[in-house]
């Protein structure tokens, strides 16, 4: 049974093209209340938003992300930080021991980062907007950090181009949802596979499709490459330099 919002969600694309015509305030306001109204572990609230309409640092932003055009292109980027250092202020107000060095927290301020990242996203779309998410900008996060003033205790975990769209994308196909979604018990690993294989199938007929035959793997094959070699191996150093001490 469907309605608007399950519509708005299931039309899903990521838009990476945009036209000229700028974000009225009031619009990009409700975006960033909606981004806020995210629920919130503990309600600690852990992230910040930051707000480059410079065309200049978008343009520094873009470099610093791999080249990607659409940073610089989009009409307003958003940079989401995991933030701790708000509440580390709240422990100085109130003299207290401020014990933030747990992965716990780590994953708390991901996920609060990414819950307020997507409801921006989905109310920007509610608005016709569209937009994709950056996680280029981890590529250099003390760049990112030097260029927007980012405090001890936050850590750039995604950025978002948000234009009026200037393209209409296929929408990628996902992961079979029988072997996504689980009832009570986990898949057996069998079922698993059998799941991989058909979307193998779909995934590669969509890149062949998509790409006039240039792209001819599907997921799995992409995936088993991304997790061949390591990735952002400066993350680790750059958190604990922000103030998280982990082993
Ligand atoms: C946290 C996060 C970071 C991402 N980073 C990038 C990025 O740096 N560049 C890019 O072009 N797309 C990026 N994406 C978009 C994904 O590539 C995209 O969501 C995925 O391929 C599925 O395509 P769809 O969003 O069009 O359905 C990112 C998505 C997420 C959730």
């Amino acid at each position: 049974m469907r309605n608007n919002t399950v519509d708005l969600l299931q039309s899903h694309r990521s838009i990476r093209r945009y036209t000229d015509k700028p974000i009225p305030k009031v619009i990009l306001e409700e975006i960033l209340t909606s981004a806020q109204w995210a629920p919130s572990s503990h309600h600690v609230q852990a992230y910040s938003i930051i707000v480059v309409d410079d065309q200049e640092i978008k343009k520094i932003l873009s470099e610093v992300a791999g080249s990607q055009r659409y940073v610089a292109e989009c009409q307003v980027f958003l940079v989401f930080c995991a933030d701790f250092y708000r509440l580390s202020l709240a422990s100085e107000m109130w003299d207290t021991e401020f014990e933030v060095d747990e992965v716990e927290n780590l994953l708390v301020a991901g996920v609060d980062t990414a819950l307020a990242a997507e409801n921006a996203l989905i109310a920007a779309r509610s608005y016709g907007l569209g937009g994709v998410m950056i996680g280029g900008i981890r590529n250099n996060p003390e760049r990112v950090k030097e260029l927007l003033g980012l405090p001890n205790y936050t850590i750039p975990i995604m950025g978002m181009c948000l234009g009026y769209p200037n393209q209409e994308p296929w929408q990628k196909p996902r992961t079979p949802k029988e072997v996504v979604v689980h009832y009570n018990q986990y898949l057996p690993k069998e079922k698993i596979i059998e799941g991989l294989e058909l979307y193998e199938e779909i995934s590669s007929d969509y890149y062949k499709r998509r790409t006039n035959g240039a792209r001819q793997e599907g997921w799995t094959k992409q995936m088993a490459q991304y997790l061949s070699n390591p990735r952002r191996v400066h993350l680790k150093d750059f958190i604990k330099k922000q103030g998280f001490n982990f082993e």
